[in-house]
């Protein structure tokens, strides 16, 4: 299995419960490594280019306006298969689907404030690591 990097944010609904160190130890526990971290308020500018392949859905309002209500944490993990390892840690995007164990099943509210967002592919994992860190952000 190759190493891979993937990009992965605390949302707002999770920082603003203070739960960035308990979603950390999940991702830590699970073995993925976390070689970058920025916590930050994202602009609106920022959060519609971010989102910008969802511009489209009925929800991209909704979804700005929530990404950009608090902090984020913004993070590069690295591991083994790090891109598919991280989604299945996260869990379902709704948390009513997901697994126990995962971190929307023990801590997302709904849907939209559903806690963690993570890369889906190899190149949308190298876009969206770039939109938050330069290389000599990531220390592996
Ligand atoms: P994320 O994995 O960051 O990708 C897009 C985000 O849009 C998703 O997590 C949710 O926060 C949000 N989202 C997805 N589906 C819906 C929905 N049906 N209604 C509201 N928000 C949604």
């Amino acid at each position: 299995m190759a190493i891979e990097r993937t990009l992965s944010i605390i949302k707002p609904d999770a920082t603003e419960r203070n739960l960035t160190g308990k979603i950390n130890a999940l991702f830590e526990d699970s073995g993925l490594r976390i070689v970058a971290q920025r916590r930050i308020r994202l602009s609106r500018e920022q959060a519609e280019t971010f989102y910008e392949v969802h511009k489209e859905r009925s929800f991209f309002g909704e979804l700005v306006d929530y990404m950009i209500s608090g902090p984020v944490v913004a993070q590069v993990l690295e591991g083994e298969n790090a891109i598919a390892h991280h989604r299945e840690i996260m869990g379902a995007t709704n948390p009513a689907n997901a697994e126990p164990g995962t971190v929307r099943k023990e801590f997302a509210l709904n849907v939209q404030e559903n806690s963690v967002h993570g890369s889906d592919s190899v190149e949308t994992a190298a876009k969206e690591i770039s939109f938050f860190f330069s290389d000599a952000d990531i220390v592996g």
